[in-house]
């Protein structure tokens, strides 16, 4: 396996107290060694405190099960205060947010003041609908400068934003205001992608029927279409934005008052609100985007993730901008108009840290290097992967074509759940394996557990915990404190478990090997078989289904249901009913959510208290059905040959 020096273009001139190896092994150290204190300093330091604190952790893992661990706990801020007001001295007219729209070419960029402007007439037009502190909003945009807006403006008020991706269908919308009892949301009329039209106002305007606590909907014009809005409820963002006052004094908040709630998929079917806070996720954020991608003051990132996702929040909106940084937004996709857009937008706004996922990696090597190297793509110096395991082929591809083995890659590792990277290489620092995510950063300490619980020492495989909290991570989940401390803190008392399986090497660096639960990571998009599982048995031809994952060439995974048929159905009209299921999938989950392979099967293997066997199902679905294991318990064995025999593959 091969290993890459940082090329000297990367570590010339790096401002980074983790420049080198040792200065990140140092670090390290000293974050280890005391933990609180460090914190207490580095956040004093980098963020900007209304009121700064002196404790470091409150609680912790051992004492989850009573309450909520906090950061900074005696500390007041407003995580806006750091993303713009104190910007203003010194960068007032430096591009915050560079948008690129869905037509190629179309941009625009706005100032930190212009930024300042904005985001306090928005908050301003919030508070003029009642909205004030701790009120719940939900956000369901495209990627618009206004997005990011809305979210800030929520923080500057003290409301919690819920950002909700616009690929999600009614349903799930609805279920999202429904779970944090949301009072507002901000949409718009249409979304841009790819020069289709995303109808997010009517999707929205179809999730509310009958939710009354919304007394507000605020919607931007992104497009001339026309688009009903609703007497009393609804109103133009031109209308009631754009002519509030340029002035809105921030609500300072504790440290630990929610900054935002986020939901991601779980292995049971109701997705989970992830609850971050102001003081420890802008911290972390903050931290975490300086040191990994070794920014600079000229820096021009771009993260072409989308605000619906974690990594929007962190690393296209709240981590740059608490650095100052110019930070980029794509309203498009990387296929349009052709495979070369994401290279044609490096090659026009002179882009110097990028960051995207796998999937995309895979997908645009497929297309071929034409596309990258008639650019001029030099100005690069960062490259970033995010989402899911990235293969060495794509990895070397990334490497050679786009970063011409002038960039250091940087596989970084985290989860909705941790607020911000937590293991990855230090751009300048740390030599990289292609498909490892390499080393922690300081504040996280990774352990290795076998299936009992046995902490593995050295080079190992198992699963993958962090045994001490870190600032950014996830508080809670909204409502369900009991589910947060079930879901990450019962298999291992006394540790957060990711649900990541992980291969230590003996450099010490970290593989991930993938998710060891009923989650599934198409895409970089996390989903749970269960979502999938409930969906499917809402059309009368299905009596169960079975959802698993399986190797896919550019997804990562794909997705593959065993379906077991109603009495008096069949599979005679194949194409129809695969046809009607992505239909209820559409509605029940989003757009997002497809079956790559369907199998009929005249059961699902079950265990003899009734439990599905899903080892069985997801050994077929990765073509190793010799590699089965004891089915001795199985209450059918007979279902498992018919599994075998039917078994489909995309090849
Ligand atoms: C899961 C978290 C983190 C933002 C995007 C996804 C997988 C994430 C990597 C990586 C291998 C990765 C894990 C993790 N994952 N980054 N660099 N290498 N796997 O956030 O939706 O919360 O999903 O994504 O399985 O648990 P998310």
């Amino acid at each position: 396996m091969t290993t890459y020096e940082v090329p000297a273009r990367v570590r010339e001139g790096s401002p980074n107290p983790m420049a080198t190896l040792e200065g990140y092994e140092a670090l390290y150290g000293e974050v280890s060694s005391d933990p609180d204190a460090f914190w207490v300093a580095e956040t004093t330091r980098r963020i900007a405190w209304a009121k700064p604190p002196t404790q470091g952790l409150g609680g912790g893992f051992d004492q989850i099960a009573d309450a909520p661990l906090t950061w900074f706990a005696d500390g007041q801020l407003n995580a806006t205060v750091s993303c713009i007001d104190r910007h203003l001295a010194t960068r007032a007219d430096k591009t915050a947010i560079l948008w690129e729209a869905d037509h190629p070419g179309e941009d625009t960029s706005w100032s930190f003041a212009e930024l300042a402007a904005q985001v306090n007439r928005c908050a301003n037009a919030l508070k003029a609908r009642g909205i004030g502190k701790g009120d719940r909003v939900l956000i369901y945009m495209g990627m618009v400068p206004q997005a990011a807006v809305a979210m800030l403006a929520c923080a500057r008020i003290g409301a919690i934003h819920s950002v909700v991706f616009g690929g999600f269908s009614a349903d799930s919308l609805r279920s999202r205001a429904v779970d944090c009892k949301a009072t507002a949301v901000i949409t718009q009329d249409f979304g841009m992608r790819g020069g289709k039209r995303i109808e997010l106002k009517r999707v929205a305007d179809q999730a509310l029927v009958g939710i009354d606590e919304v007394h507000t909907v605020l919607v931007y014009q992104r497009t001339q279409d026309a688009v009903e809005m609703e007497d009393g409820r609804d109103v133009w963002w031109h209308d009631l934005v754009d002519g509030q006052s340029d002035e809105c004094a921030p609500e300072i908040v504790d440290a630990e008052h929610p900054l935002f709630i986020l939901y991601t998929s779980g292995s049971t079917g109701k997705p989970k609100g992830q609850v971050h806070t102001h003081g420890g996720y802008i911290t972390w954020t903050s931290f975490t985007h300086q040191h990994v991608f070794d920014l600079r003051e000229d820096d021009v990132y771009a993260c072409v993730a989308d605000v619906g996702w974690i990594t929007g929040h962190s690393y296209i909106v709240y981590g740059p901008l608490a650095n100052g940084a110019t930070t980029l937004m794509f309203e498009s996709i990387p296929t349009y108009p052709d495979a070369g857009r994401y290279w044609d937008l490096v090659e026009r706004h002179k882009v110097t840290i990028f960051y995207t996922a796998p999937t995309a990696i895979r997908a645009l090597a497929a297309c071929g290097d034409e596309f990258v190297t008639r650019r001029d793509l030099s100005s690069l110096r960062v490259l970033g992967t995010v989402g899911e395991p990235i293969n060495p082929d794509a990895w070397e591809w990334y490497h050679r074509v786009v970063g011409e083995g002038r960039c250091n890659i940087v596989d970084t590792w985290w989860q909705t759940e941790t607020g911000g990277i937590c293991i990855s290489p230090i751009a300048p620092a740390t030599p990289t394996k292609p498909g490892s995510a390499t080393l922690p950063v300081p504040g996280i300490e990774p352990v290795l557990r076998d299936a009992e619980g046995v902490v593995l020492d050295g080079a190992a495989e198992g699963l993958l915990c962090i045994r001490r909290p870190w600032p950014g991570m996830s508080r809670t989940i909204w409502g369900d404190h009991e589910r947060y401390v079930d879901t990450y803190f019962s298999m291992f008392p006394g540790a957060y478990f990711t649900g990541d399986g992980c291969r230590r090497d003996a450099d010490g660096y970290h593989w991930i090997t993938g998710r060891v639960d009923d989650v599934i990571n198409v895409s970089g998009h996390r989903m749970g078989t269960a979502e999938f599982e409930s969906a499917l048995v809402h059309h009368d031809a299905v009596a169960e289904a079975g959802v698993v994952g399986f190797p896919h060439p550019i997804k990562g995974q794909g997705v593959y249901c065993y379906l077991v048929l109603s009495e008096g159905h069949d599979m005679d009209d194949r194409g129809e009913l695969e046809r009607e299921l992505q239909g209820i999938l559409r509605n029940h989950i989003g757009a997002h959510a497809r079956v790559d392979l369907y199998q009929v099967v005249p059961g699902l293997p079950k265990t003899r208290s009734g439990k599905v066997m899903r080892r069985i199902l997801r050994k077929v679905a990765e073509g190793q059905p010799e590699a089965l294991g004891d089915i001795s318990t199985l209450a059918d064995p007979g279902v498992v040959e018919a599994i075998k025999a039917g078994a489909r593959s995309l090849a």
